[in-house]
Order: C-alpha cells, then structure tokens, then sequence
C-alpha cells in the first residue's frame, strides 16, 4: 500500500531548499532551524515543512477555533485562556487539566505537528477544535475553507516581542554567549526578519480581517488583557459561542478562570517549573514560556533612541489602518 505512506519530507526539504534563506549571522538568533522566506514571511525550515504538509492534508472544520499570534505575544496565555473558557463545566476548576499539563499541551501548534508527523492529534479533537498557528493571514487563510471558522488574534507592542524573543531564543540555545547580541536581534527585527516576521504584516493581516469579519475573528492585544483580564475573558468566552451565565457571573467563575490562566498561577505549577515540550528543536522546558509577562520591559533594553526608531518603522507601516501601537 505505497500510496498510503506519508509523502517522505526530503520532497519538501528540495522545495523549500528553494526559498531565500536568512541573512548569515555567526551566532544564531532562530531557534535551531535557519529561516527562509515563503510567501513574503520569515519562516523556519522546520515550520514550513509543517505549512507545506498542512498544504496536502489539512481540512478545517466549520466549528474550529485558531489561535493566532506572532511568536512571544501571548500564545501561551491565550491558550489557556481559551482552553479553560470552552472547558470549564466539564472538570471542578480545581481539579482542570491545565493543573497538570502545559497550556501547549492542551491547544496544539498546528504546523508544528505537521512537521513533526504528529498531525492526527488533529484529526482526533473532538469538536470544537482549538488550534494554535504562528501564521499570518494570508497563509492561514488557504486554510480555512470554511467561513464559520472562528479565529482568536493577540497581539503585543512588538518592543516587548522582541525583547521576550531574545531571553527565549537565549534559553533554548543555553546562554547569553550563545545567542546572536541584542543589537543584531533588534536589527533583523527592524527589517522583519524574525519567526513569521515581519510583524506589521501579521498584525495588519488579522486586523484588517477582524474589520471585515468581527464576528469571526476577535483581535485583541496583550497590553488591553493586563489592564482588564476579567472583561477580556468575557469578550472570548461571548466570541467563541459559550458565554458566561449570570449564575457563573456571580459565582466568580470569570476571576476563577483569569486567576487559574495568570502567570503568577501557571509559572508556579509542578509542570511548568519542571516539565518538558519534546520538539525537534530539541526538548524545550514549559518554564521558558513564562518569564515576566508584564508591559514594557523593553525600557531595560532598549535606549529610547532604539525604541523611537522600531515605533517609527511600525508606525509608518500602520499608517492609515487605525492601529497603534
Ligand atoms: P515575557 O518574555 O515578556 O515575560 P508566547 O506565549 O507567545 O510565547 O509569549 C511569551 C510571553 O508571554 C512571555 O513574555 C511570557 O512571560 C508571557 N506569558 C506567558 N504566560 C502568561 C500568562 N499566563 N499571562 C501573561 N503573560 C504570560
């Protein structure tokens, strides 16, 4: 039954081997698979290979949920969040999985299973499924041959992206001197050359998208979460077609689920202090997804002169769109 063995990866790694590569740096400032430009985006070989299976196998469903972002902006937060919202009256909150597992491995990254031959996990979650990308609009849209689908978008001051990017890039790769410097991350940045970069682009795509479609496709951003995580959580819950009853409401069961997602909660659980994420950039331990998640930590990092010149890049490129960062 030939025709039924997987398609062998070396016939993507030919076409991929095709795509512009990165700029040579000495030290690395991806995580271990260099990127390659597809379609306008800055991509890990790794992920595309993932993109170009999803190309021959994947079938959305019309009740599917995808969580969208640029790495580093609140995936893993946002994973939670819905995660525990659609799941809430199935376990006591107290006894809910996200107890005992990563929020990553409760909301699979699409391409990334793809790419790693872990793809009918896809095919298993019962429905509705929720599933997370690092696509931009344009490409996940090839996707989604169903309008029903729903899309949850978080974004995030990209200073802030870049600045959690480098400590976690430095993670993965085992220190500071192992990583490119701070400068030559934040130059790539700046030319959009970074995982799914550039950034104006993605958050542009979902932003225009959400205009179009407000009922499918809720965008949100970091910083508004932190500054009201109660309403957020009602927002997403409405969104995704199961919103809050007035007895949950005054039962606390919104400022149970936010206190359950917070970082302070998550970071501080066995599985994330000591678990690990098998990948095949190696294992990646769940204590590298949490770090501060505050806003602004940029201004350790960055001189203002710095920080004028990427909000100068983004600001001009959001131009017109009603965007700010
Ligand atoms: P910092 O490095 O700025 O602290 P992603 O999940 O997309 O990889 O993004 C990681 C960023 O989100 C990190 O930011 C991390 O600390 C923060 N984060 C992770 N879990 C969070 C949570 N539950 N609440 C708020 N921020 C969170």
């Amino acid at each position: 039954n030939s025709h039924l063995i997987e398609k062998p990866t070396e016939e993507h790694d030919a076409v991929i081997a095709t795509f512009p590569l990165q700029p040579f740096i000495e030290r690395p400032f991806t995580f271990t698979h260099p990127f390659r430009l597809y379609k306008g985006v800055w991509i890990s070989e790794l992920l595309l290979r993932g993109i170009l299976e999803m190309q021959q196998r994947f079938k959305s469903r019309p009740t599917d949920i995808y969580l969208a972002s640029s790495p580093k902006s609140g995936t893993t937060w946002l994973k939670a969040m819905i995660f525990a919202t659609l799941t809430r009256t199935s376990y006591p909150l107290s006894q809910h999985p996200l107890h005992t597992h990563n929020p990553h491995q409760c909301v699979p990254h699409m391409e990334r299973k793809f790419a790693t031959g872990q793809s009918q996990i896809m095919e298993v979650i019962p429905s509705p499924r929720v599933m997370s990308t690092h696509m931009p609009y344009s490409l996940l849209s090839e996707f989604i041959t169903d309008s029903d689908c729903r899309i949850v978008y978080v974004w995030r001051d990209p200073k802030d992206v870049l600045v959690s990017l480098w400590f976690f890039v430095q993670k993965i790769m085992g220190g500071a001197d192992k990583v490119a410097t701070f400068d030559q991350f934040y130059d790539l940045f700046c030319q959009g050359v970074h995982s799914f970069g550039p950034i104006w682009n993605h958050v542009l795509g979902y932003w225009e998208e959400s205009k179009r479609r407000p009922e499918k496709v809720l965008f949100l951003k970091y910083e508004h979460i932190l500054q009201d995580p109660v309403k957020h959580a009602k927002q997403l819950a409405h969104f995704m077609g199961c919103p809050y009853t007035e007895a949950e409401e005054n039962d606390g069961v919104v400022e149970q689920i936010v206190e359950l997602c917070s970082i302070k909660t998550l970071k501080d659980l066995d599985v994330n202090k000591g678990g690990n994420r098998a990948t095949s950039d190696g294992p990646i331990s769940h204590a590298h997804y949490f770090r501060k998640g505050k806003a602004g930590d940029w201004k350790s990092h960055m001189t203002q002169e710095m920080a004028e010149r990427l909000n100068a890049i983004i600001g001009e490129k959001f131009k017109g769109s009603g965007l700010q960062i």
